[in-house]
C-alpha cells in the first residue's frame, strides 16, 4: 500500500474574484490534506488557477487588460485567498506556465498516438459562461427567447473546424471502469447521474477551437487551440512533471481525490478519465463532488449583489471559525444556505461555549489549584474509563468520516465527544474537589487534559490557528501533534502556559 496521498481543487477560472464558493471547495481539501499528513501520509496538495478559453479571454477584454496581465493579476488574487483561508497546498499551477503547456502538449501527442482524435467540423451550442458544448436537446428556451443550457447560461450556435476526441468509442470502457471503481464518484446521487448519462450514448467530444486565440496551441495545427477544459484537466499531470515519469512527483499520480463542485462532475468523473485511459495513463482514485452555497436563501450572483467575499467574513468572524462553518452546516455533498445567523450561532453555541468553555474550565482549574502543571493519571473511575474510551475511540471514527468525505459527520463525532466531556466536568465538578478530596481533583483534572488533547489534535485540520493555541495551552510539544503521537501520554507535572480564551464570543449584529 502506498503512503502517498495526493489531493486536488479545482482550478479556479481568473475571470472575477474568489468568492465564498471558491473557498469552500480549498477549505474542504485543506482539511482533507491536513488530517492525511497529521496521520502520517506523504501529502500532496494542489490548486492553481484556469486561465485560457473565452471566458477569461472576454473578461481581460472587458477590463481593457492583455490576457496576460489580466490572469497575472486574478491569478495572484486567488493564491491571496487561499493564504487568507489557510490552505495549506504544495504548489499552485497556473495553466498559461510553460510546464503547464509543454505537459498539455504530450498529452494531446499521446492520444493523437492513440488514435483517439481525428479532425471534423463542429455545429452546435456552446456557453461561454459554463465553457461547455450542449446538445439541442439539453437547451430551454427563456421568456425572453434566448437558449440557455441546464445551468442558465446563454448559448450560442458555432460552426468551425475542430479536432475530436472519440468519446463514443470509450463508453463501453468507462460504463465498465465504473463497475469496477463503484466508488469512484460520490456522493451516490452523482454516481447516479453520470452512469445515466454514459449508458443514454457518448458523442464524440469536440476538443479544440479554431474562432479564438487564447489558448495552448494545438500541435501541429496552430490555427487550433485545445478546449479549455483539456487544457485545465491536465493541470493535475502536468503539476506532477508529465510527461516525465521519472520526475519525483510522478509517484503521486494516479491522484487520490478531486474534489470539485456538482456542475464540474462530468468534466472530472467521464471526460477527465476518458482522456487518460484512452492517453494509456491512470486514471484518479476518486472525485468527490460537493454543492451549491446559496446567500440567505438567494443564488448568489453579481447581479443581484450578494456575493461573499471570503476575506470579509474572515476579517470580521476570523479564520477558524469560517473555516467551521463551511464543513459543519451543510452535509458535504448537499446544497447549502449561508446566512450570518447561522454562522453566529455556531460560533457562539458550538466553538465558544462547547469547546472554548470546556478548555478555559479545565485549564484555569489546573492553574488555580495544581500550580499550572498537568496533574498525575489518578486511579480510574466508571465514569473516567467511559469518557477515555469514547476519545479513544475517536480518531478512527473520524478517518473513516474523512475517507468518505463526510466532514460534517467527522465533526459530529467530535462533539459528541465535546458534550461528554461537558457533561463529566459538570459532574464531577472540579471545582468542589478542590476543597474536599484533591487527589481526585488532580485526576479529574487529569482526564479532562487528555481528553482535550485528543479533540484538539484532531481538530487542528479543521481550525488550525486555534488548534495550536490549544495545544501550547495543554503543553503537548510541537512534535507530538500528531495522530500516532496521541499514544504518548504527557509527563505529569508538565508545566502549562496560563490559559487564555480561544474563541471570543461574537456579539455584533446578526443582520
Ligand atoms: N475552471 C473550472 C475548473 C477546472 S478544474 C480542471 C471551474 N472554475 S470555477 O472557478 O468556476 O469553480 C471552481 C469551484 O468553485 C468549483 O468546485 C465550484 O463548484 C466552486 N463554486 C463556485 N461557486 C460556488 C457556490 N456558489 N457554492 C459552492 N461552490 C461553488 O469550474
Amino acid at each position: 500500500m502506498s503512503n502517498t496521498f495526493y489531493i486536488t481543487t479545482p482550478i479556479y477560472y481568473v475571470n472575477g474574484a474568489p468568492h465564498i464558493g471558491h473557498a469552500y471547495t480549498s477549505v474542504a481539501a485543506d482539511v482533507l490534506a491536513r488530517f492525511k499528513r497529521l496521520d502520517g501520509f506523504d501529502v500532496f496538495f494542489l490548486t492553481g488557477t484556469d486561465e485560457h478559453g473565452q471566458k477569461v479571454e472576454k473578461a481581460a477584454a472587458e477590463a481593457g487588460l492583455d490576457p496576460q496581465e489580466f490572469t497575472d493579476r486574478v491569478s495572484a488574487d486567488f493564491r491571496a485567498m487561499g493564504a487568507t483561508m489557510g490552505i495549506s497546498n504544495d504548489d499552485f499551477i497556473r495553466t498559461t506556465e510553460e510546464r503547464h503547456k509543454s505537459g498539455c502538449a504530450a498529452l494531446w501527442a499521446r492520444l493523437e498516438a492513440s488514435g483517439y482524435l481525428y479532425r471534423g467540423e463542429y455545429e452546435g451550442w456552446y456557453a461561454v459562461r459554463d465553457e461547455a458544448f450542449y446538445g439541442e436537446d439539453e437547451l430551454t428556451l427563456d421568456a425572453h427567447g434566448i437558449r440557455r443550457a441546464p445551468s442558465g447560461a446563454p448559448v450560442e450556435l458555432v460552426r468551425e473546424p475542430s479536432w475530436f476526441f472519440r468519446l463514443s468509442a470509450m463508453q463501453e470502457r468507462m460504463l465498465a471502469f465504473y463497475a469496477e471503481n463503484p466508488d469512484f464518484i460520490a456522493p451516490a446521487a452523482r454516481r447516479n447521474e453520470l452512469l445515466r448519462f454514459c449508458r443514454s450514448g457518448l458523442a464524440d467530444l469536440s476538443i479544440s477551437r479554431a474562432s479564438f486565440r487564447w489558448g495552448i496551441p494545438v500541435p501541429g495545427d496552430p490555427d487550433h487551440v485545445m478546449y479549455v477544459w483539456l487544457d485545465a484537466l491536465a493541470n493535475y499531470i502536468t503539476a506532477m512533471g508529465f510527461p516525465d515519469e521519472t520526475h519525483p512527483r510522478w509517484r503521486f499520480w494516479p491522484a487520490d481525490l478531486h474534489i470539485v463542485g456538482k456542475e464540474i462532475a462530468r468534466f472530472h468523473a467521464l471526460y477527465w478519465p476518458a482522456f487518460l485511459l484512452a492517453a494509456g495513463i491512470a486514471p484518479p482514485r476518486r472525485v468527490f463532488s460537493h454543492g451549491w452555497w446559496t446567500v440567505e436563501g438567494e443564488k448568489m450572483s453579481k447581479s443581484v449583489g450578494n456575493v461573499i467575499d471570503p476575506r470579509a467574513l474572515v476579517a470580521e468572524f476570523g479564520l477558524d471559525p469560517v473555516r467551521y462553518f463551511l464543513l459543519r452546516e451543510v452535509p458535504f455533498g448537499n446544497d447549502g444556505d449561508f446566512s450570518r445567523r447561522s454562522l453566529i450561532s455556531r460560533l457562539n453555541s458550538e466553538l465558544a461555549n462547547d469547546l472554548g468553555n470546556l478548555c478555559q474550565r479545565t485549564l484555569t482549574q489546573i492553574a488555580r489549584q495544581c500550580d499550572g502543571r498537568l496533574p498525575h493519571v489518578g486511579p480510574a473511575t466508571e465514569a473516567d474509563s467511559a469518557l477515555l474510551a469514547a476519545a479513544g475511540a475517536l480518531v478512527p471514527l473520524v478517518r473513516e468520516k474523512l475517507d468518505r468525505q463526510a466532514f460534517h459527520e467527522a465533526l459530529e463525532e467530535i462533539w459528541r465527544l465535546v458534550r461528554a466531556a461537558n457533561a463529566y466536568i459538570d459532574h464531577a465538578a472540579p471545582w468542589a474537589l478542590a476543597r474536599t478530596d484533591r487527589t481526585r481533583m488532580g485526576a479529574v483534572l487529569r482526564v479532562l487534559a487528555d481528553v482535550l488533547r485528543v479533540l484538539a489534535t484532531v481538530l487542528q485540520p479543521f481550525l488550525p490557528g486555534t488548534m495550536a493555541l490549544m495545544l501550547d495551552q495543554l503543553g503537548v510539544p510541537a512534535e507530538e501533534r500528531t495522530l500516532a503521537a496521541l499514544a504518548n501520554p504527557l509527563p505529569a507535572g508538565t508545566v502549562l502556559p496560563s490559559p487564555a480564551g480561544l474563541f471570543p464570543r461574537f456579539v455584533g449584529a446578526a443582520g
